[in-house]
């Protein structure tokens, strides 16, 4: 087994916990769209990981497409408001529309992503999310249909998931030390 990366103090999901809940997620998903060659939206950057593993786990014909949102500023988390950086190439209109995301933490750009898709007329816009971040106290703007694991409210790195764009790279999820971003 590969060495913990010297800034990650406790792995959280482990590379082969990684494959299970993949391979649960794509039986779920398969069962769920056989015959209507739904749309994957992959929401750039952290989800490229996932995107790549879930796409060969789900059995039935899919198209992939990519999104690139960002924030306006600091106070766009709270907004919720996003800036499209890259924009779909597909037409949306009467697709089902499967958004794949890394993380869920307040779930804000999931809730615009999701009205904005919506309103360009997708017959279905529904999300899976490898990662639900449980914080206390509060709620998250959305709920997937598809969820991989609960993980707790600390800095999770790994499996597409960065720090400063580092650590996207590591096969499993852990928790970076603090030392490391404080
Ligand atoms: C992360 C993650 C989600 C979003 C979740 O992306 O990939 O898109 O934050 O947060 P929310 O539920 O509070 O809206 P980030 O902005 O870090 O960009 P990245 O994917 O390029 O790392």
């Amino acid at each position: 087994m590969e060495a913990l990366h010297p800034d990650v103090s406790e792995v959280v999901l482990s590379e082969q916990d990684i494959k299970d809940i993949v391979t649960r997620m794509g039986d779920a998903i398969t069962a769920d769209y056989k015959e209507r060659n739904p749309l994957v939206v992959a929401v750039l950057k952290g989800a490229v990981v996932f995107t790549a593993d879930i796409m060969r786990a789900i059995k039935c014909p899919i198209a992939v497409d990519f999104m690139a949102v960002s924030s306006y500023g600091d106070g766009v988390k709270s907004s919720g408001v996003v800036r499209i950086v890259k924009d779909l190439d597909t037409k949306i209109e009467g697709r089902d529309v499967l958004i794949v995301e890394d993380i869920l933490d307040s779930g804000l750009t999931l809730s615009y992503l999701i009205r904005m898709l919506e309103a360009r007329g997708a017959n279905s816009v529904k999300v899976a999310a490898f990662l639900v971040k449980d914080v206390e106290g509060k709620k998250p703007a959305v709920h997937p249909e598809y969820v991989g694991a609960h993980v707790p409210d600390e800095f999770i790195v790994g499996y597409g998931l960065d720090f400063a764009e580092r650590y996207r790279n590591l096969p499993y999820i852990g928790i970076l030390k603090p030392e490391v971003y404080s």
